[in-house]
């Protein structure tokens, strides 16, 4: 049995922490559920993290559904939320909701998210209406990096504290089971999860969120070179795979590898009959 949205919403009230892990795959799925995480988020950070890009914005529904899929197929418990890519909420009410509908539809994710504050608080209470579990998105949202003109710390002032108090209240308002805050000041983060219902889901938001959110390749240690201030790496998995990657060339090169253990045989009248037939 899938959790639901409910059982998400009932571990806040029970003072439970929620984790939640992104993945993109049936390897990253399985992993994350694995690790007892309640939510796993199919998020548009596979433009960065899968594709490559040096930021979200190429991502499209298709690539969303596709990798949501694979982790739908790899898991029997998690909450699997799929986020919905640039510009595919922001142009009408009818645009997010018939996105909205062909993500779960063709995915099989329970819930999606999509990133803004009162501004699209119209548009959540109709993808919610409809029935489809809408997670809300904070702070810094990544669609809109250049508009913030890079990734910094969002509500740092009093104007736009009380921008994103309003904006939390509003995605409540309008029916959004959870809210991620994404780089937020920890108290500011702690004074919208005492005043909020829902759930927050921080990342780089400090610890008094209601639960945690954070990248697979960022707490793997995935990219050797790469590690944002608010990840933490539990595992330098990317170097270990490295190491392991280059011993399988240095054996293929020095014919070490595959031996009669990776090998199988044959029956040595077959072997002669073939070759008489092949002089
Ligand atoms: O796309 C993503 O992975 C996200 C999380 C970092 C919250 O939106």
């Amino acid at each position: 049995m899938r959790l639901t949205i409910r059982d998400i919403q009932k571990m806040k009230t029970a003072g439970e922490r929620i984790a939640m892990l992104t993945a993109y795959d049936a390897t990253s799925g399985h992993l994350g559920e694995a690790s007892g995480a309640q939510m796993l988020l199919v998020g548009d950070s596979l433009g960065m993290v899968i594709q490559g890009h040096q930021s979200t914005i190429p991502v499209t529904l298709d690539h969303i559904v596709y990798h949501s899929q694979m982790v739908v197929r790899a898991t029997e418990r998690t909450l699997v939320v799929g986020d919905m890519p640039f510009m595919t909420y922001k142009a009408s009410v009818e645009q997010a909701m018939n996105n909205a509908a062909r993500l779960m539809q063709e995915s099989g994710v329970g819930a999606v998210k999509l990133e803004g504050g009162e501004y699209i608080a119209p548009t959540i209470d109709r993808i919610v209406e409809a029935g489809i579990p809408v997670m809300a998105h904070i702070g810094l949202t990544p669609q809109s990096v250049n508009q913030f003109g890079g990734f910094r710390v969002q509500g740092k002032d009093k104007d736009t504290a009380e921008r994103l108090l309003c904006d939390a209240q509003a995605v409540q308002d309008a029916g959004a089971f959870a809210v991620v805050l994404e780089l937020v000041p920890a108290p500011l983060a702690q004074e919208i999860t005492n005043r909020l219902k829902i759930p927050t889901i921080g990342i780089g938001a400090g610890p008094y969120c209601s639960g945690q959110v954070q990248v697979f390749h960022d707490v793997l240690g995935l990219f050797p070179s790469f590690g944002p201030k608010h990840a933490k790496r539990y595992a330098e998995t990317g170097a270990i795979m490295e190491t392991a990657l280059k011993q399988y060339v240095q054996e293929v090169q020095a014919g070490e590898f595959p031996t009669a253990e990776n090998s199988s045989t044959m029956n040595e009248e077959v072997l002669t009959e073939i070759r008489s037939h092949w002089r």
